[in-house]
């Protein structure tokens, strides 16, 4: 299914003779319906031919014949405002289905995202990795892109050298890892180490072995990192996240010197304060540091290896790296730095960046403490959503045990939470508030899946007295209402809903598509009924309420949210 704008592109074209480029950037929805459903704006044209803009919407506008989709042309000002016919569109969406113009096909995306620290607290921060990556990986493979879901872990660094040693000490407080026990371990080697300083030397001694890659060290970490990902895919399983590779800042060993000695060669290092550095001057970026003066290799470094190495593995058209805004600067660097090494491909790297998430309105960090584990907010998500279901349908408790409903409250209780990071532009910040996440009124996930429940009961409702094969041959003219022709139009703009998501890599343009859809869904509802004693009026309504579902379903699907059947 081609959208309504490219069907008016194509019209426009070949009757106006028109250059494809310039009606694709000049075709736009009209904000003012009255004015007409799309409109061409003809300013640059008319420059362009030194004609006055009105004349030339004159000319064109006579030249566009009603006819397909379009029911009528006017001009105003230099605007050509064009009409479409709703039964012709009703009919054309209705008939059609979903359908997403594959307009990645070919390509291959590699999305870097969640990325956690195998040492430090999984917290809510990476949950908008997580989200926003998860959202944007289903997006773009909507679209036909080939994606590669890149778990790109921090796992490297002297706190290995702590954890080895406080491991070595005692190993059987390692025996039942959690999410958080390398956490904890750590912080509490580091502590004791600041007031003995053997057992900080012990920890650089450790470090430098794994480093050297002796052979028990070495066996230690594995098993630190296999406990770590193993306990991280229980948080993956809960959101229905995955991944199509785990890899890490360790990785990047194997080819990392040879990395370091290419960037050396290009002859853009410097030594400075005997640290490794590119100086990033001329572009007003501080300098990139890849080595510091006692031989450790550093983050930036790591991320350029790792980028080349991605470039071989997979010859990316893309690479995204879903990492919080604070990390701007390091991005910046690290392309610049790929660009003065020659690779051309260095233009295709972008960093989707996000704001912080906040309680209340206040910042979360783990040095103050105030680290709410994404674990302890996914369990209460779910317990939150289970006593709200409980509270609005109080028969709910003598019919069905918790277990039975357990998957209901959990896709409930994550989607809820998963919408809340979704539905504002990313680099906005995350206020978190539970009574907001969880409401079944307004801009909420809950709501969303809600509405979609609502669509399935009254398929239900239709299925228990007519055949349950999808009518194709309605009397689509019968859908003559304006609360109708809104909703078609709106269906029909899916598609490049989707597409624009992932230009922008934006799920919140796909998560506030679906809450318009939703509402202007229910003020259709709240003054028509779907199912009446008109049958062929009926068997059309069907038809409307059966795509809306549809995608109901894909969009809640592609943002990370379940839809649900019932609940
Ligand atoms: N582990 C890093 C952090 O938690 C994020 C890694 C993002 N990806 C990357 N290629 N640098 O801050």
């Amino acid at each position: 299914m081609s959208s309504i704008k490219q069907d008016l592109i194509n019209r426009i074209i070949s009757q106006a003779g028109l250059p494809a480029k310039y009606v694709a950037a000049s075709l736009a929805k009209s904000a003012r319906p009255e004015l007409g459903d799309y409109s061409l704006a003809c300013f640059h044209l008319a420059k362009d031919r030194k004609t006055p803009p009105e004349q030339l919407a004159q000319k064109i506008a006579a030249a566009i014949k009603p006819g397909g989709l379009i029911n009528n042309v006017t001009v105003v000002y230099g605007y050509v405002n064009i009409f479409l016919d709703n039964t012709k569109v009703i009919e054309l969406v209705l008939k059609e289905g979903l359908q997403i113009p594959p307009a990645g096909a070919g390509q291959t995306v590699v999305i870097d995202y969640s990325s956690p620290n195998i040492a430090k607290p999984f917290g809510i921060g990476h949950l908008r990795s997580t989200v926003i990556g998860n959202a944007l990986n289903k997006i773009y493979t909507a679209l036909g892109y080939k994606c590669v879901g890149i778990n790109y872990l921090g796992d490297w660094g002297t706190q290995f050298g702590m954890l080895i040693a406080d491991y070595k000490g005692n190993p059987d407080a390692y025996k039942e890892p959690t999410t958080n026990l390398l956490a904890q371990r750590y912080v509490d080697y580091n502590t004791r180490a600041k007031a003995d300083p053997a057992l900080m030397a012990k920890a650089r001694e450790e470090f430098k072995k794994l480093e050297d890659a002796d052979p028990e060290n070495l066996a230690i970490f594995q098993q630190f990192r296999e406990d770590s990902i193993r306990e991280f895919k229980r948080i993956y399983d809960v959101l229905g996240v995955s991944f199509d590779e785990y890899s890490g800042e360790a990785d990047t060993n194997q080819y990392l010197a040879q990395t370091i000695t290419e960037i050396e060669k290009k002859g853009i290092t410097e030594i400075s304060e005997g640290a490794l550095v590119v100086k990033l001057d001329k572009h007003k970026m501080p300098p990139c540091l890849l080595r510091k003066s006692d031989g450790a290799t550093l983050y930036a470094a790591r991320d350029i290896a790792a980028a080349i190495h991605r470039h071989n593995t997979y010859k990316f058209n893309k690479l995204i790296y879903v990492v919080g805004a604070d990390q701007k600067l390091h991005f910046r660097q690290v392309f610049k730095v790929l660009e003065l090494m020659g690779y051309e491909w260095a233009k295709d790297c972008l960093h989707v960046d996000f704001g912080l998430v906040r309680f209340k309105g206040e910042k979360m960090s783990t040095r103050k403490g105030t680290a709410i584990l994404l674990e302890e907010v996914l369990d209460e998500a779910i317990k939150r959503s289970y006593s709200i279901m409980k509270a609005r349908s109080p028969e709910l408790s003598d019919k069905v045990s918790t277990e039975d409903i357990y998957p209901i409250t959990k896709a409930v209780g994550i989607g809820a939470i998963v919408f809340n990071d979704l539905k504002n532009r990313r680099i906005k910040d995350v206020d978190f508030d539970w009574d907001q996440v969880l409401t079944f009124e307004g801009e909420t996930g809950p709501y969303l899946q809600y509405t979609h429940t609502r669509l399935s009961s009254i398929l239900e409702k239709y299925a228990l007295t007519n055949t349950k094969t999808p009518i194709l041959n309605a009397k689509y003219e019968l859908l003559s209402t304006e609360e109708e022709a809104v909703l078609v139009k709106a269906l029909k703009d899916y598609p490049d809903i989707i597409r624009q998501s992932a230009d922008e890599s934006e799920p919140s343009i796909l998560s506030n598509y679906l809450i318009s859809l939703a509402s202007l869904f229910n003020k259709f509802y709240q003054m028509h009924r779907v199912i009446s004693e008109n049958q062929e009026l009926t068997r059309a309504r069907i038809v409307l309420v059966q795509r809306l579902k549809e995608i109901f379903k894909n969009g809640l699907d592609l943002l990370g949210i379940s839809p649900l059947e019932k609940m």
